[in-house]
């Protein structure tokens, strides 16, 4: 799968680490930055991490910033995106499996590294449910 990835510098780290383990499962990786720990502004990595997951450029986001709250925020503001902020596994897969999620946030402060594997895993492998939750999430998108 063709995934876009992006941080600010409070997740920097942690988005090395998605790439490494992506690349390790043989999904492709367009990496909209950070490219260092050097302070800068969580909504734009967020809106352009969006942005090409709903315009087609890639088919899945990974966004991190500190506690993945501001980067989810900045993400679902761009119509089309459904960001699931996901602490734990079972938060991934449900929030692919009810909510459609098209992009996964986490906290580079938060979330121990070797969790967020875990929960890169059930957010890239679980499959959506539909039926009663493709309505509310046609709802989502409408708005
Ligand atoms: C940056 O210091 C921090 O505020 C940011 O990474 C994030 O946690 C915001 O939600």
């Amino acid at each position: 799968m063709l995934v876009a990835v992006a941080s600010d510098h409070g997740g920097f780290a942690l988005k090395e680490k998605v790439k490494e383990y992506l690349r390790q499962r043989g999904d492709k990786i367009v990496d909209l930055g950070t490219t260092s720990e050097d302070s800068v502004d969580y909504p734009i990595y967020g809106k352009a991490c969006a942005e090409a997951v709903a315009s087609g450029k890639a088919e899945r986001g990974i966004v991190c910033c500190g506690t993945g709250i501001g980067i989810s925020i900045a993400a679902n503001k761009v119509k089309g995106i459904r960001c699931g902020l996901c602490t734990s596994v079972e938060m991934a897969e449900l929030t692919r499996k009810h909510n459609n999620a098209n992009m996964l946030a986490m906290g580079g402060r938060t979330t121990d590294p070797a969790l967020a594997m875990e929960i890169v895993k059930a957010f890239m492998d679980t499959e959506f449910e539909g039926g009663r939750h493709k309505r509310r999430t046609d709802m989502l998108d409408e708005m």
